[in-house]
């Protein structure tokens, strides 16, 4: 979509406060701003809830619990940040279609003109809820679709049907009014022979794009199954030809660590079920002290020093530019500046890790190694 169309896009949802905060925020995040311009996307935690339990999730070694996140967080959000925020994605380490009140959180976005984006495998979207999906106007949907056969998908994704995910996607893509859609396909050597042809069944299937993860694993033995970079590279080579012919969108992740921005510090918090508020999607899925595997490399994250605050104690435009995010920004600012100029291998990567880093300095969301 051209610029010029996300503009008056963004005119017609939010008005000009709307727009003008936006290209602030783009400013702020270009010059690394210690102060940030209002977020025109937050991303909340929905549930802890699955009906499935993936091989490679790390929802299997963390606590679970029957938690949905409430109406009124997401009223409070909005409210909060009202004429500015233009996306909520609702995501996190559970199926947002298993909320019991999901259509009311997308109700009350869109009485904000906000718009609204979910990742789900797929499994509850019957013809009703597809239906509804559209009613509510939701902008884009991402199913995780990690195989093109039934045996792959099905050993990964414990608990689903090949065929019933797929004809419940299929009937959503062709309903009038679609969201976007989009498949998450997470690279594993059990499933990655598969991609090019799950790229080839998204052309066929109406979906718009193909974007793949790299596994966050949780224990080391998971980690050492690292797939052969030269067998990667070809596959994604073939990904992109398939992608090509058949007009289907991919975005696939860097073969070698590559340090990005930080995005999220600058304009997309996330908030977790009971309201806390932390920089990013990725340290915001860890609710425990946890060890995180890079190629059987173990990197310590601590998420509750990462927590800066909770919505329903102070303002959140309090939170968002308090001491303690500007003092996060700064930090991080200076690690991409500093690890921008080199080229980045595989074994600096891994040297990097192995020291006492702070976890953004060595993040493997910005590194592109994982999700
Ligand atoms: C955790 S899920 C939550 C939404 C929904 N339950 C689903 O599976 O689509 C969000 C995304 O993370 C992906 N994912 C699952 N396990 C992962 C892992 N270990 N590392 C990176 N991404 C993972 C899923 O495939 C999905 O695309
Ligand atoms: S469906 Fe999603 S949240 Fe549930 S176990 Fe699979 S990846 Fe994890
Ligand atoms: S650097 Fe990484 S961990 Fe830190 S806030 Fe950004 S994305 Fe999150």
């Amino acid at each position: 979509m051209s610029m010029l169309k996300k503009s008056i896009g963004v005119l017609k949802r939010g008005g000009i406060k709307r727009l003008v905060n936006i290209i602030k925020s783009q400013k702020d995040l270009r010059f690394s701003s210690p102060n940030a311009a209002h977020p025109h996307t937050v991303t909340i935690e929905t549930t802890r809830m699955c009906n499935l339990k993936c091989r490679m999730c790390p929802l299997r070694t963390l606590p679970r619990g029957n938690k949905f996140v409430e109406p009124r967080l997401v009223k409070r959000v909005c409210s909060e940040l009202h004429p500015y925020l233009d996306k909520i994605i609702f995501l996190g380490l559970g199926e947002p279609l298993m909320h019991p009140r999901f259509f009311e959180l997308l109700e009350i976005a869109n009485s904000y003109n906000v718009r609204t984006e979910f990742t789900t495998n797929g499994t509850l979207v019957t013809e009703k809820v597809a239906r509804k999906l559209i009613d509510h106007k939701v902008y884009k949907v991402n199913f995780s679709v990690d195989g093109a056969t039934k045996k792959t998908f099905e050993s990964m994704r414990n608990g689903a049907d090949f065929t019933q995910v797929l004809s419940n996607i299929r009937r959503l893509s062709r309903m009038e009014n679609a969201p976007i859609l989009e498949f998450e396909f997470v690279c594993k050597k059990e499933n990655i022979d598969e991609l090019p042809e799950v790229v080839e069944m998204a052309g066929m299937m109406g979906v718009d794009a193909v974007r793949t993860l790299y596994p966050m694993t949780f224990s080391k033995k998971d980690s050492i199954d690292n797939i052969d970079i030269l067998k990667l590279s070809d596959i994604f080579d073939k990904a992109t030809d398939v992608s090509k012919r058949n007009g289907v969108d991919v975005y696939l992740k860097p073969l070698t660590p590559c340090p990005m921005k930080c995005v999220e510090l600058w304009s997309r918090p996330y908030i977790t079920i009971e309201g806390n508020v932390r920089p990013c999607c990725f340290i915001g899925m860890f609710y425990a002290k946890t060890s995180l595997f890079y190629r059987g490399i173990d990197t310590r994250i601590y998420p509750d020093g990462y927590n800066m605050s909770n919505i329903y104690d102070k303002p959140f435009s309090e939170i968002w530019n308090s001491q303690k995010y500007q003092t996060l920004r700064k930090a991080v600012a200076e690690y991409h500046s500093k690890q921008n100029n080199q080229e980045w291998t595989i074994h600096d990567y891994k040297e990097l890790l192995k020291g006492n880093a702070d976890y953004c300095e060595i993040c493997h969301f910005r590194f592109n190694t994982m999700c």
